[in-house]
């Protein structure tokens, strides 16, 4: 069956062919070496026809053409075959936008990667304003560029800045930016698209059916100066924007300005080209490319999951949410649930905690609708769903309820068991706990396969990890169920068995602990700090994690981490220390390693060393000992949690949750993808000389560890 079906369609007097997208049995269309075959021998066709006109459309509902296909483009890994796969694709780009006759795209639905180059190459556009119309070239995200002319013709078509936005950024606009800036000409109602269509064509051919080469032209002085003489500064501007988003990492964006100034206003299309392969060429077969593709797959792989093995068990839909406990989660968690369209229920103990959550919300949406984001009447409409109550009422309707008062395994527990006799006894209870265990906390609840955990991140509205927690007697339709309202919160949830720390705190632990004993061994916070940021590529150091997580959290969760394994986790005693002084427990008193100005992160607290009995740091040891004392004392843990406590099932688990729930860098691909970049035995043998040369027991190999190394094993075969 073919992926593109041509056929021809009267306008008037006069026929005009149409291509239709429509890859047989996928959801989306996709521009993979056999669809650019096809589309190739329908343009050889077209060449030589006397169509007046030729319009592009799909046939799948609310997609256009989602972009390349990213599995050929993981595969590539020589210069060679890059140039050989892509140049093809240019070519056929370029035989659409050399045809005789106009060319229309229409586009309802994704038109990202190589779908939006090839509306690039046609001569005109229009979109629905359907809220799945979504535009752009993506490619930077994925560690290229784009590659099919796409650099070359979106500063064209949109002008020089607004096609830097769209590359570097790698960022898909709504139909509405994208007919702000000019990338396409009209935008309509999804239902009368079509309709719309055939008014204009009528028109273009009644005006002799011309081509037209879209050329972007600055309205205004100060856009022609910068589209002019002033280039120059707008690029230097852009890799100044480019190297502090990413310091430095990621080269693909580097690459695709570098392009973009190369062929910007060049009259050789060929030449502009050769470039713009050569950049893409580069960048396809680096490591870094790779780990983001996988890091892409890791994303796609949720979205098709259920949480749970067996395919017949399906999540029952929530449409009414309880959430207990209306404070910095629980005001979080109602939130995010009530701006997917979720009607939330929130009971607290106290009047003012339930009135501090509603104007959280309400802050929260009023920034969107200052922002232009939603409108006066979404607003209202998101506000209207969430209701607060200091008793039970309401509670019988509630579909799934998540508890997120204080932490206190008595209390939960008590609570847990008024809460499901307040519910029907089919209704869920979720825990948003981060350091009990779920399975005992399950005692409280009467049926306790309705009970799990799902753990969430904070801010709640930012972070994109939900843990589920399957206790022991979790039945699957919860954990389906869990699963299934964590995505349509917008998350991405991982499945983990109950244990300390769940997964990501247990690895993030000794991460975190070794920061402070390199802290007491005389390394300075900034220098720590650095290390991680600029060099291994963190969102923050581990000191200003700890502040954000709040120190007093965290000296608390070591505690419980060292209980449950003594033989391996020390505490140190700097945090004990630190945990005495209530002034500092991080960013919410203002004082932690930082000082903070109203939650703003200003200079290292330089007293701290004094008060901790430190004197002056020296800072004895090199950025890489830093690094990997903490990055490998996670990889220690991961071995243990994965191999030997099967806390999740695959290293895919791992990667997601870290890149998700802690920022870890995703051009390392995650934790244990990185892990194999370096080789289980390099791991060994530092944390070997680590531990003896620091006399630290705690960075000694697992048993796990040394079993990878002995093995040569990668998590990724
Ligand atoms: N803060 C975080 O970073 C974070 C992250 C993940 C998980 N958690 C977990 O989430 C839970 C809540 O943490 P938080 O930081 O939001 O705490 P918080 O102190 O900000 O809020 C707790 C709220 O629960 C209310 N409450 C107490 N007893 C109650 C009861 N019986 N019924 C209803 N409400 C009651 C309190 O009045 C308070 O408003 C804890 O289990 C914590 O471990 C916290």
């Amino acid at each position: 069956m073919a992926a593109i079906n041509l056929t021809t369609q009267k306008i008037g007097a006069n026929e005009i062919a149409v291509l239709t997208f429509d890859l047989p049995g996928e959801k989306v269309n996709k521009l993979s070496s056999p669809v650019m075959k096809e589309l190739q021998a329908h343009l050889e066709k077209l060449k030589t026809s006397s169509y007046k006109m030729v319009l592009i459309k799909s046939a799948k509902p609310r997609i256009f053409i989602a972009g390349a296909d990213i599995e050929e483009i993981r595969q590539l890994t020589t210069k060679d075959q890059v140039v050989a796969a892509v140049s093809g694709g240019q070519s056929i780009m370029n035989m659409l936008e050399d045809l005789p006759m106009p060319t229309m795209a229409l586009v309802n639905g994704a038109c990202a990667g190589g779908g939006c180059e090839l509306i690039l190459s046609c001569d005109y556009r229009i979109a629905s304003e359907d809220s799945s119309t979504r535009i752009g070239l993506p490619e930077t995200q994925l560690g290229i560029l784009p590659g099919f002319g796409g650099c070359i013709r979106m500063p064209r078509v949109v002008g020089l800045q607004a096609a830097l936005d769209v590359i570097l950024a790698g960022k898909l606009l709504n139909a509405k930016k994208a007919l702000k800036i000019g990338l396409v000409d009209y935008v309509v109602h999804p239902n009368l698209l079509e309709g719309f269509a055939n008014q204009q064509i009528e028109k273009i051919i009644a005006d002799g059916a011309k081509k037209r080469r879209k050329v972007f032209k600055p309205r205004g002085l100060v856009a022609k100066l910068l589209e002019g003489v002033l280039s120059g500064v707008v690029f230097s501007k852009a890799k100044e924007g480019v190297l502090k988003a990413t310091k430095g990492h990621y080269p693909a964006p580097l690459a695709a300005l570098d392009v973009i100034k190369k062929t910007y206003g060049m009259s050789d299309r060929a030449k502009a080209m050769s470039i713009e392969l050569a950049h893409f060429a580069e960048c396809a077969v680096t490591d870094i490319s790779k780990n983001l593709i996988h890091v892409f797959y890791l994303t796609e792989m949720v979205k098709k999951q259920t949480g749970v093995s067996d395919s017949n068990i399906k999540g029952k839909p929530v449409k009414h949410l309880g959430v207990l406990g209306a404070g910095t989660m629980g005001g979080g968690i109602a939130y995010v649930a009530a701006d997917k369209g979720v009607d939330v229920r929130v009971k607290d103990i106290s009047h003012d905690a339930n009135a501090k959550a509603l104007k959280h919300a309400r802050d929260l949406w009023a920034k969107l609708m200052k922002k232009k984001v939603i409108d006066n009447y979404q607003f209202t409409q998101k506000m209207s769903l969430v209701s607060t109550t200091v008793d039970f009422s309401g509670f019988k309707s509630i579909d799934l309820t998540v508890e997120a008062i204080v932490e206190n395994m008595d209390i939960k527990k008590k609570v847990i068991a008024q809460t499901a006799a307040e519910m029907r006894n089919d209704a869920i209870i979720v825990t948003n706990t981060s350091s009990l265990s779920v399975n005992e906390m399950s005692a409280g609840h009467p049926r306790p396969q309705y009970f799990a955990g799902m753990h969430f991140f904070s801010p709640v509205h930012k972070m994109p990890l939900v843990e589920v927690i399957r206790g022991e007697k979790s039945s699957d339709e919860t954990i389906a169920t869990v699963f299934e309202l964590a995505k349509k919160m917008g998350k991405m949830p991982v499945v983990v068995k109950d244990g300390p720390g769940f997964l990501v705190n247990r690895l993030l632990l000794p991460y975190m602990a070794e920061a402070a004993f390199l802290l007491s061994e005389g390394m300075s916070i900034e220098k720590v700090d650095r290390a991680y940021v600029h060099q291994f590529g963190m969102p923050m150091g581990p000191f200003e994690l700890m502040d954000s997580v709040g120190l007093d959290v965290c000296v608390k969760v070591l505690n419980i981490f060292k209980k449950a394994y003594p033989d391996r986790v020390e505490m140190p005693a700097l945090m004990e220390k630190l945990e005495k002084n209530k002034n500092r427990m991080g960013q919410k008193t203002n004082l932690g390693f930082y000082k903070y100005n109203d939650g703003r992160k200003g200079e290292v607290d330089q007293s701290i060393y004094t008060e901790l009995g430190l004197g002056n740091p020296t800072n004895p040891y090199s950025d890489q000992e830093c690094i990997e004392r903490g990055v490998f004392a996670m990889v220690n843990e991961c071995c243990l949690a994965l191999d030997q406590d099967r806390i999740v099932e695959t290293p895919n688990e791992v990667d997601l949750a870290m890149i998700m729930g802690t920022g870890f860098p995703p051009f390392r691909g995650g934790l244990t993808k990185y892990a194999d970049s370096v080789g289980a035995n390099y791991i060994k043998t530092q944390l070997d000389k680590y531990s003896s040369e620091r006399k630290a027991n705690r960075l000694k190999p697992s048993s796990k560890l040394v079993e990878r190394a002995s093995k040569k094993a990668k998590f990724y075969n």
